[in-house]
């Protein structure tokens, strides 16, 4: 009975031995969020984002069809969502956001990084 006792003592340790480790190993192998890179951009919205934006985004998102009622040719609506951080989700499709532009391939990772710096550094006209 006692051989039994510290054998079920014995393996506890050993599960919660294996139940820590694995813990330490999903974290660490979570993905990093990405970070990306904006040394020496200067992007503005009109040279760069609205582009983007007339191309891939705003047969939805403008004064037409306003999906989601959002409107991206008004200021106030897309810096709003882009302080949000759901822009930047959305062009990413990560978890916590519609996965944009919705029907349609994903951006080029060049203009997500474009988007991305552009909100990153304060969003310059
Ligand atoms: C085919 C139509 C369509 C296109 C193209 C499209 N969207 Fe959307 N978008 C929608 C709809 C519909 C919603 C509302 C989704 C919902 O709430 O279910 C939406 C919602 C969003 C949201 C809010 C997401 C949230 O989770 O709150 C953002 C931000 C967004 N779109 C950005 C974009 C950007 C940036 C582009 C271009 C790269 C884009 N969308 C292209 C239809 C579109």
């Amino acid at each position: 009975m006692k051989k039994a006792s510290y054998l079920l003592i014995a393996s506890f340790a050993v599960l919660a031995a294996c139940k820590t480790t694995k813990e330490t190993t999903t974290t660490t192998a979570a993905p990093e969020p990405k970070k990306t890179d904006c040394s020496g951009s200067a992007y503005t919205y009109a040279a760069n984002i609205k582009p983007i934006l007339n191309e891939s985004c705003n047969g939805c998102h403008g004064p037409v069809k306003k999906r989601g009622g959002l409107d991206f040719t008004i200021d106030e609506v897309l810096y709003s969502e882009a302080r949000s951080g759901k822009l930047v989700c959305a062009i990413n499709q990560n978890k916590g956001c519609e996965a944009m532009p919705q029907y349609n391939p994903k951006l080029s990772d060049d203009k997500i990084k474009m988007i991305e710096c552009w909100v990153n550094s304060g969003m310059n006209k």
